[in-house]
C-alpha cells in the first residue's frame, strides 16, 4: 500500500518520533487505510503488569476482506499468488486476486459444511501449495482460528499441538515432493490422530497420484468436498481482538507455546511493515522463501503482501533441487524484484560454485531481505555482491513469532545499512538494552551491549499463550517490570543501530529454526539407556548453530556408542522432527551441576563451542571435577 509508505529518512525520523510521542494518533492514521465495518472506540489499551493488550477495541472487520474483496475493484486481474512447484518441469500456477477470492469463499463453505464455526480451531498440516493459503484464508473468512503446523514436524509434535488447542478439523495433503524425496504427510497425520481425539474430520488435498489410505467417516478429499457446496461466502464480521491464529513456537522449558495473534492489530502491523520495509511498488514480484508453517510465512507470504495487494511467490521445493541454482533460476524466470530469505540458506548457497548464480539473470532484483538469525559478515557480503550486485539494499529484519511483524529493520533504500546490523527500530517499536543488574542502559553509553527488551506495545504483539496466560506473563513480562523481554541479546552502536547477538536463554536457532532444547532433551531421556542429558547450541558454518548433546548412560550399557547415537537421533526425529537432529553426541560420566541440582549449561555451551579458556568460576559446582573430564573427551 503506497499510501502507508515512508519515502525519506527524514520522514522516517518524523514518523518514529510521532509513533513514540503519540502512538494512538500514529496508528489510527495507519489503520484508517484498511477496510473496517466499524471503526474502533479506543486505539490502545494496555497494562504490561497483567499483561493485557488491546488494539482497536470495538472495531469490526474481516481480514480477508482486506486481503481479497477490497482489491477486486482495481486489482481483480492482478496475480496474487505465483506458485512455483518443486519440480521445474511442472507448470507454475498464477492465481489472480479474483480467482483467489472465489477459491477462498468456496473452501470457506467446505469448512462450514464440516461443522466449523466462528472460534473453532482448525489445524493445517500442509505442504507449500496454494491450497494452504486458501485454507488459512478460508478459516479467517468464517472466523475460525487456524493453527498451522510446519509439515516437517513429527506425528507426536503434530498431535501435541492439535491437543493443546483442541482443533476440530485437520487439513492436509496426501504426499509432497520436496527435492527428490516424497513425504507421506497423510501417514504422519494418521499416526498423530491415534493420540488426538479432538479431530473429527480430515480433509486431504491430493497433491500426487499415489494411493492414499482414507478412514471411512473421518477422511474426505478436498475436491469431493468442493462439489458439495457453493462458491459464495460472506465474510464473518469479527471483533478486532478476536483470534486470527495460533502458532506454536519453542520455549526454553516445557511444551511449545501457542502464540495467539488477534485480527486487527496483526493485520495493521504485518501490512504496515511489509509495505515499508520492502518499499513494495505495484508491479513488483515479491518472494519470501520461508515456509508458511513459520511466522515469516504467515506475515510475509500471506497476510502482509495480500493486504497490500502485492504479487507473492510461493515455492514448494528446496534450494538444492535439482541443483543449488534453483533459487536464482526462479528469480530469473519470474523476474522477482524482492527476495527475502534466511542466512542459513545464504551460507549454504555460498558454498557452491558462483557459476550457478552467474548463469541466471538477476537484474530484476531491487531489494534483498534476511530473517531468522543474525547474518554474519561473510554471508552478508556474499549476498550483497553476488545476488544484489551491490545495488540492492539488504533489509536485515529482526522480529519473532511473538512480535507478529518486523520490529528492527532498515527501510529499503531509506535507512543506511550496516553489515550484520538490523539497524533501527521501525515506527511504533521502542527497544531498550538492559544490563546485568536489570537497569536500562542509557543511549549515551553507546556502544553498549545488553539484553533486548521493548518498552511499549505495538499492534501485532501476541496477546497470550493459548491456554496459559501465566506462562505468557512469566516468559515475557516478568524479567523487567513494564517491559516485553525478547530473550535476545543485542549491541547498539553510537548511531543507535542494533545488532542482534543471539538468544540469551535455552533456545537455539538452528538453520533459522527456533528450537527449544527442553523438548529435545525429553526425547533423548526416553531412551532406556540414558540417565540424563543436556543439549546446547554451538556455532556451525552453514546452520548458524548446531545442536550438541552431553549424555550420561546407565553403567551396564554395552551397546556401541555409534549405535546409541543413531538411536538417539532416530528418537528425536520421531518425537520432535528431523529439524532437531543432533550434530554431536558426547557420552559423559556426569553433567556439571549447581548445588541446587541445576545443570550448568553455560559451561557446556563453552565446551561445545571449543571455547574453554575462561569457564568462569566452577568452584561452586557440586562436581567441579567433571568439567575437566568432559573437556578432555569433547568432540
Ligand atoms: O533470536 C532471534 C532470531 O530468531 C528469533 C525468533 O525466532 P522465531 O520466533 O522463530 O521467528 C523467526 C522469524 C521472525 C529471535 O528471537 N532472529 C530473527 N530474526 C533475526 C534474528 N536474529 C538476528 N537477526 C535477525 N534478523
Amino acid at each position: 500500500m503506497k499510501s502507508l509508505q515512508i519515502s525519506s529518512f527524514k520522514e522516517y525520523k518524523e514518523k518514529y518520533a510521532q509513533s513514540v510521542e503519540n502512538p494512538e494518533e500514529f496508528w489510527s492514521e495507519i489503520a484508517s487505510q484498511f477496510r473496517w465495518h466499524k471503526k474502533w472506540d479506543k486505539v490502545l489499551d494496555w497494562d504490561f503488569s497483567k499483561p493485557e493488550i488491546k488494539w482497536f477495541e470495538g472495531a469490526k472487520l474481516n481480514i480477508t476482506e482486506n486481503c481479497l474483496d477490497r482489491h477486486l475493484e482495481k486489482l481483480a486481474n492482478k496475480t496474487a499468488i505465483i506458485w512455483e512447484p518443486n519440480d521445474p518441469d511442472e507448470e507454475s500456477r498464477h492465481i489472480t486476486y479474483r480467482q483467489l477470492f472465489v477459491k477462498v469463499s468456496h473452501f470457506a463453505n467446505v469448512l462450514k459444511n464440516n461443522g466449523i464455526k466462528k472460534g473453532d480451531k482448525v489445524c493445517l498440516y500442509m505442504p507449500m501449495i496454494p491450497e494452504l493459503a486458501i485454507a488459512m484464508l478460508a478459516c479467517a473468512r468464517i472466523g475460525a482460528v487456524h493453527s498451522i503446523v510446519f509439515a516437517g514436524f513429527s506425528s507426536k509434535a503434530l498431535a501435541s499441538r492439535i491437543n493443546d488447542s483442541e482443533c476440530k478439523l485437520l487439513i492436509t495433503a496426501n504426499e509432497v515432493y520436496r527435492g527428490k524425496k516424497p513425504i507421506n504427510l497423510k501417514a504422519v497425520c494418521d499416526e498423530a490422530l491415534k493420540h488426538a481425539p479432538s479431530i473429527k474430520n480430515v480433509i486431504v488435498y491430493r497433491r500426487t497420484v499415489e494411493p492414499t489410505s482414507m478412514v471411512e467417516g473421518r477422511d474426505t478429499f478436498w475436491f469431493d468436498e468442493l462439489q458439495k457446496v457453493d462458491k459464495h461466502c460472506d465474510a464473518e464480521i469479527m471483533d478486532a481482538e478476536d483470534l486470527l491464529f495460533i502458532l506454536y513456537t519453542s520455549g526454553s522449558t516445557g511444551k511449545p507455546k501457542g502464540m495467539v495473534h488477534t485480527i486487527g492489530g496483526y493485520m495493521v502491523g504485518s501490512t504496515y511493515t511489509f509495505s515499508n520495509v520492502f518499499q513494495y511498488d505495484k508491479n513488483d514480484i515479491y518472494w519470501c522463501t520461508a515456509d508458511i508453517g513459520w511466522i515469516t510465512g504467515h506475515s510475509y507470504i500471506i497476510y502482509g503482501p495480500l493486504c497490500a495487494g502485492a504479487t507473492t511467490v510461493m515455492f514448494e521445493g528446496v534450494p538444492s533441487y535439482p541443483d543449488y541454482g534453483r533459487f536464482w533460476e526462479i528469480v530469473d524466470k519470474l523476474k522477482v524484484t524482492h527476495f527475502y530469505t534466511a542466512p542459513t540458506a545464504i551460507r549454504a548457497l555460498a558454498r557452491h560454485p558462483l557459476s550457478l548464480v552467474e548463469k541466471h539473470d538477476l537484474s530484476s532484483l531491487k531489494v534483498l531481505g534476511s530473517v531468522g538469525e543474525p547474518i554474519n559478515e561473510e554471508a552478508w557480503h556474499w549476498y550483497n555482491d553476488n545476488i544484489g550486485k551491490t545495488k540492492c539494499p539488504i533489509v536485515d529484519t529482526w522480529w519473532q513469532t511473538e512480535t507478529g511483524a518486523m520490529m528492527i529493520s532498515p527501510i529499503a533504500g531509506i535507512t543506511p545499512t550496516r553489515p550484520t546490523f538490523a539497524t533501527l527500530p521501525l515506527p511504533g517499536v521502542q527497544p531498550v538494552l538492559i544490563d546485568e543488574k536489570g537497569n536500562e542502559i542509557p543511549f549515551e553509553n553507546a556502544p553498549s551491549e545488553g539484553r533486548l527488551a521493548i518498552k511499549a506495545p505495538w499492534p501485532s504483539i501476541a496477546r497470550t499463550i493459548y491456554g496459559n496466560h501465566q506462562r505468557y506473563k512469566d516468559t515475557y513480562f516478568s524479567a523487567f517490570p513494564n517491559m516485553y523481554f525478547t530473550g535476545d541479546g543485542a549491541y547498539r552502536d553510537a548511531t543507535g543501530n542494533f545488532r542482534i547477538t543471539g538468544r540469551v536463554d535455552d533456545v537455539v536457532i538452528v538453520s533459522g529454526h527456533n528450537l527449544g532444547t527442553a523438548p529435545i532433551e525429553n526425547a533423548i531421556d526416553e531412551h532406556e539407556a540414558i540417565v540424563e542429558c543436556a543439549v546446547v547450541g554451538f556455532p556451525h558454518d552453514i546452520k548458524g548453530n548446531a545442536l550438541y548433546a552431553f549424555v550420561t548412560t546407565y553403567d551396564n550399557i554395552e551397546q556401541p556408542e555409534d549405535e546409541l547415537r543413531q538411536e538417539i537421533n532416530d528418537l528425536i526425529t520421531k518425537t520432535v522432527g528431523a529439524i532437531a537432529k543432533l550434530d554431536k553426541i558426547q557420552f559423559v560420566s556426569g553433567l556439571p551441576k549447581t548445588r541446587s541440582g541445576k545443570i550448568m549449561r553455560r559451561i557446556l555451551r563453552k565446551i561445545a563451542s571449543n571455547d574453554t579458556s575462561n569457564l568462569g568460576d566452577i568452584s561452586t559446582l557440586l562436581n567441579p571435577d567433571i568439567v575437566e573430564n568432559i573437556k578432555k573427551s569433547a568432540l
